[in-house]
């Protein structure tokens, strides 16, 4: 499948529109930003490591049922997806208190949470992406009760499936943040699932292995995106 125009460009990944209107491929960038752009770098290799990861993470969780727009990974850097009429929210799960959890309510970060939280936050930089309740995207139109249903129903079993597999693996699931959006109809999981939209910590050593390395200046960036890269998706 060829790459045509550049439909979209984001912070970490580029939409180009194909012959087929109904597909687009997502081509990933080593470019990392944080703190709603305020931090910019570059993670090496991460464009291949979040693509590859993205891929095993989806058709883990198609397993269990979660219908998504993953296609298949073209190559290193581009993967083929539907084409999404993506919804303007960020759905974010906790299982442990971190990050702005922690800050926004004066916690310490890893305390364990008597059950997960499902958030929503309003898709948007300008705002940044402030915290919106479900009542405001009903009485706004921005999804329907039958889809938000469908959505958390997708993002308990996305939650259930991957706390699994990374706690077999030796990892705890601290939290995540997924994007659904309408394609013909039809409520998909879309964007990326990877380290860049999760927080993963060492069991043992509650090492972090994600995107907090470079938010937080810890080092050991690159090393820690191969190490679950090779931890999710084998020595394929
Ligand atoms: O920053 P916060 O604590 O709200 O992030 C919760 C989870 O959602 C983290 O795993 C973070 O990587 C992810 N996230 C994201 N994109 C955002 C905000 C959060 O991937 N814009």
């Amino acid at each position: 499948m060829e790459k045509g125009p550049k439909l979209y460009e984001g912070k970490a990944k580029i939409l180009y529109e194909t012959e087929n209107p109904d597909l687009v491929i997502q081509y990933f960038k080593d470019d990392a930003t944080a703190f709603n752009n305020q931090k910019r770098g570059t993670i090496i290799n991460k464009g291949i490591v979040n693509n590859k990861v993205s891929t095993a993470l989806f058709r883990k969780v198609e397993e269990a049922g979660v219908k998504t727009h993953l296609v298949e990974r073209l190559n290193d850097r581009e993967m083929l997806v539907k084409r999404l009429e993506i919804l303007p929210l960020e759905v974010i799960v906790r299982n442990l208190v971190a990050g702005t959890m922690a800050r926004r309510y004066g916690l310490e970060e890893g305390i364990l949470l008597k059950q997960p939280v499902i958030e929503f936050s309003y898709k948007n930089d300008a705002l940044g992406d402030p915290l919106i309740t479900i009542a405001h995207v009903l009485a706004l139109g921005w999804a329907t009760k039958e889809e938000i249903d469908l959505l958390i129903d997708a993002t308990e079993k996305v939650n259930a499936t991957l706390t699994k597999f990374f706690d077999e693996k030796g990892f705890i699931l601290v939290d995540f943040k997924l994007e659904f959006g309408r394609h013909k109809g039809e409520i998909l999981l879309g964007d990326e699932i990877c380290q860049d939209t999760m927080r993963l910590w060492e069991k043992e050593t509650l090492k972090k292995m994600d995107k907090d390395r470079f938010r937080r200046d810890l080092g050991g960036v690159e090393d820690a995106y191969n190490e679950m890269c090779a931890i999710v998706c084998g020595t394929e």
